[in-house]
């Protein structure tokens, strides 16, 4: 696309934009006109005999690009575009609302710059807003979690690109190295967190399929974390037991023992013949004995769903919703299918079924409004458009802090084991955050090689970074 434009304009920004949300305006040229007065900026867009106008306020240093936003909505107009994102097009629209509350933003003036600025749907800002007042109630930036990966699972579910490899595969043969080496790394990192004390206020061990380890590999995991994870500060500890297929009664008691508070349970869809075609074993019986045994034993069961699995139209999804009303999970999880590069479904298949978004939209509000689960948090996938937000819902006083931090970004994060990543964000000016991130390898070959080496280095900018933090608040204003 050619911008001819009387400004400076970040072109990268809107040809991905227009690649994504107007692919065929690709080779075309658009002149574009700013003037800026007291009043606010106008912007006008010409393509051939077509003109668009729009004029907002001027939002100063509210946002980062005002005229690059104003670029994307001329031209979603221009092309008779309507999303119910409007312009927006990042994964964490959450993290942008809530930064317009940290500058002092009322809810009130939050809601028409999502509506009239970004042009977002009345639905998707009012449901941004209850996320993140729900949100601010309960994040605590003082604090900070950790995320432990373990890359396994017992089979690749054929839409997945995640850091997971089969362990009956050729990368299995890593599998007790890995373990032995997750071991080293979670010691090395305990004796770090003890000696600083930093607050762990949330865990979270997930992958892959951590569920997968067998009981004694899993006990031996369990008391690692509780002998060197310092936990006065613990609120949440989550396991990601995901797939029945890896579950036994038994390994819901070592859970139990250890501490854990919070498991996953995910179906996914109750398709079972989706379940056969995406490579994912699936026995509902055991599934529900392990779902009855979980909410005796009194664990938070949080439950994940994918709309839009291949061989799977609007009725599938209803079936499946119409299936969930049989269980009482505390957090469920809907996610929205993302092609993602990796994932072995969408290597040179892009194809997907039509399905009635607003009818399942529809049946979503209904069943986990008589639940009595709200939405609170919320993620977007890049290439999505329609269906382009996962959304994690609870019954109140059960949302997961480590869900919310995570998207957020609002606490460090300290990853271990396989793909784990860790974050160390620090608060710049008018509340934007820089974020600096070491990666774990996903290959347990490379993780088991280069362990010790990482582990040192992203430990050592940890400590750099609290005593940075530390000498931040002292020097502080009273
Ligand atoms: C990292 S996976 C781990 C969960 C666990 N192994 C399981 O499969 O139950 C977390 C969740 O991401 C979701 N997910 C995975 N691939 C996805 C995709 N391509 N699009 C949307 N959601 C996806 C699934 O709902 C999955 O439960
Ligand atoms: S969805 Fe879960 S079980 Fe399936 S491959 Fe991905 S991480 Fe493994």
């Amino acid at each position: 696309m050619e911008l001819i434009a009387n400004f400076q304009t970040n072109k990268n920004s809107i040809a991905e934009f227009a690649r994504i949300m107007i692919p065929e305006a690709i080779d075309e040229a658009i002149v574009l006109n700013a003037e800026e007065s007291g009043e606010g900026i106008e912007m006008r867009a010409v393509r051939g005999n077509n003109t668009a106008f729009f004029s907002y306020r001027n939002l100063g240093f509210l946002v980062e690009d005002q005229k690059s936003t104003m670029i994307k909505i001329l031209l979603l107009r221009l092309y008779g575009k309507r999303h119910p994102w409007g312009s927006l097009t990042g994964v964490r629209p959450t993290k942008l609302m809530k930064r317009f509350f940290l500058n002092g933003c009322s809810a009130g003036e939050i809601r028409d710059i999502f509506e009239n600025f970004y042009q977002v749907s009345e639905e998707k800002a009012a449901l941004l807003l209850e996320v993140v007042q729900k949100e601010m109630a309960l994040l605590n930036p003082e604090a900070m979690n950790v995320y432990i990966g373990i890359p396994f699972c017992p089979t690749k579910c054929s839409y997945c690109s995640f850091a997971s490899y089969e362990l009956s595969g050729g990368v299995g043969r890593y599998y007790r190295d890995f373990l032995e080496t997750l071991r080293e790394e979670i010691r090395m990192a305990g004796n770090m967190l003890k000696e600083d004390r930093f607050k762990v206020e949330s865990i979270y061990i997930g992958g892959g399929t951590p569920g997968i380890l067998g009981e004694d590999e899993l006990k031996d995991l369990l008391k690692n974390v509780r002998d060197n994870v310092e936990n006065r500060f613990l609120k949440e500890f989550t396991f990601e037991a995901g797939r029945e297929d890896t579950l036994t009664e038994e390994k819901l008691r070592i859970l139990k023992d250890f501490g854990v508070g919070r498991i996953s349970l995910n179906p996914q869809t109750f398709k079972e013949a989706t379940l056969l075609k995406i490579n994912r074993k699936f026995d509902r019986e055991h599934f529900d004995k392990m779902y009855e045994l979980a909410k005796e034993m009194n664990f938070l069961v949080n439950m994940d769903f994918i709309i839009g699995l291949p061989y799977e139209y609007t009725e599938d999804v209803l079936y499946t919703l119409e299936e969930l009303e049989q269980y009482d999970p505390d957090n469920l999880t809907i996610h929205a299918l993302a092609f993602k590069r990796r994932a072995r479904l969408f290597q040179g298949n892009k194809e997907r079924n039509p399905l009635d978004r607003v009818a399942i939209e529809e049946r979503i509000r209904d069943l986990t409004g008589r639940k009595g689960l709200r939405p609170y948090y919320l993620y977007r996938q890049k290439n999505l458009i329609d269906w382009g937000e996962n959304t994690g819902y609870a019954r109140k006083g059960t949302e997961s802090l480590f869900n919310m931090e995570m998207i957020e970004e609002n606490q460090c994060t300290l990853g271990l084991g396989g793909g784990a990543i860790t974050k160390l964000i620090t608060k710049k000016e008018h509340n934007r955050d820089f974020v600096q991130r070491f990666i774990n390898p996903k290959d347990p070959a490379l993780y088991i090689r280069e362990m010790r080496a990482r582990t040192a280095e992203k430990l050592e900018k940890l400590k750099l970074w609290s005593l940075q933090r530390q000498e931040r608040t002292t020097s502080a204003p009273m």
